[in-house]
């Protein structure tokens, strides 16, 4: 059974699509190829596709992971948990969540969701509505992510935005993504985060993907299934 984690906001322009997208190049470079093929999958309930757009540009022999639209396919959403061939699949949902029926097909085959929040006053309410009344009424297990923070604006910004999330108890990642402008081009550019070109600033904007998968738990390749019962009796996962 693959592990389904979705970005959801209702904001618009938070990060959903470009931490969608990354995430699961660090997943699927890291986990690697098996039986010829990608374990990783990304799915995107967009109807403006941006995810199956960008990925679309990427060189598909670098493009680490699957990638399937379903906007209108809620069908396609109730079978994710059970796709066998993948170890994880990323979801990618719209700012503007009108579709109940995809909605509830989305959060309904989920895992987990991720919250991205850029730190700024704006996405506040919305974040809340999000987390108040899509999340919890369902008892869906979610974390914050703060992202798209840029340092040169200094730590203000930021630490009001964690001090907002602490103090609505909402589950918070650690992990910041940085605002990096290589982010920013790289849809454009059909790149990857994992493709990015040799340099500190790359290295850097990369490194926060890494951070999120190490904290969600994501990536290494995982025990053949016949042995994960025997290293469990063993106490060594
Ligand atoms: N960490 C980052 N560094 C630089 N630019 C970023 C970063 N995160 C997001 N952006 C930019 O911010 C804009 C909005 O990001 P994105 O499209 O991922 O948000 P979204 O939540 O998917 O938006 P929508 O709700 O419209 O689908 C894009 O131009 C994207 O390139
Ligand atoms: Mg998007």
């Amino acid at each position: 059974m693959a592990r389904v984690i979705a970005f959801v906001n209702q904001k618009g322009g938070v990060g959903k699509t470009t931490n969608t997208v990354n995430l699961a190049a660090i997943a699927g470079q890291a986990l690697g190829i098996r039986s010829g093929q990608s374990q990783v999958l990304v799915v995107s309930t967009d109807p403006q596709a941006s995810a199956v757009w960008w990925s679309d540009r990427v060189d598909e022999e670098q493009l680490p992971f699957d990638f399937h639209q379903c906007h209108d396919r809620p069908e396609d959403l109730a079978r994710l948990k059970l796709l066998e061939q993948y170890e994880y699949v990323f979801v990618d949902s719209p700012g503007n969540i009108e579709d109940e029926k995809i909605l509830s097909a989305t959060l309904d085959s989920t895992d987990e969701v991720v919250v991205p929040l850029p730190p700024e006053a704006m996405a506040y309410q919305p974040t809340k509505r999000t987390i108040e009344q899509v999340l919890e009424p369902r008892g869906i297990p979610y974390r914050v992510l703060i992202s798209d923070w840029d340092p040169r604006d200094g730590t203000v910004d930021l630490e009001q935005t964690q001090e907002y999330v602490d103090n609505h108890n909402w589950p918070r990642l650690m992990t910041v993504v940085r605002h990096y402008k290589i982010h920013t081009r790289a849809s454009a550019e059909g790149q990857v985060c994992t493709q990015y070109p040799k340099g500190r600033i790359a290295l850097e904007a990369r490194e926060d993907f890494f951070r999120l998968a190490m904290e969600l738990g994501i990536g290494g390749r995982p025990l053949p299934r016949q042995n994960r019962k025997q290293a469990t009796e063993r106490g060594t996962v």
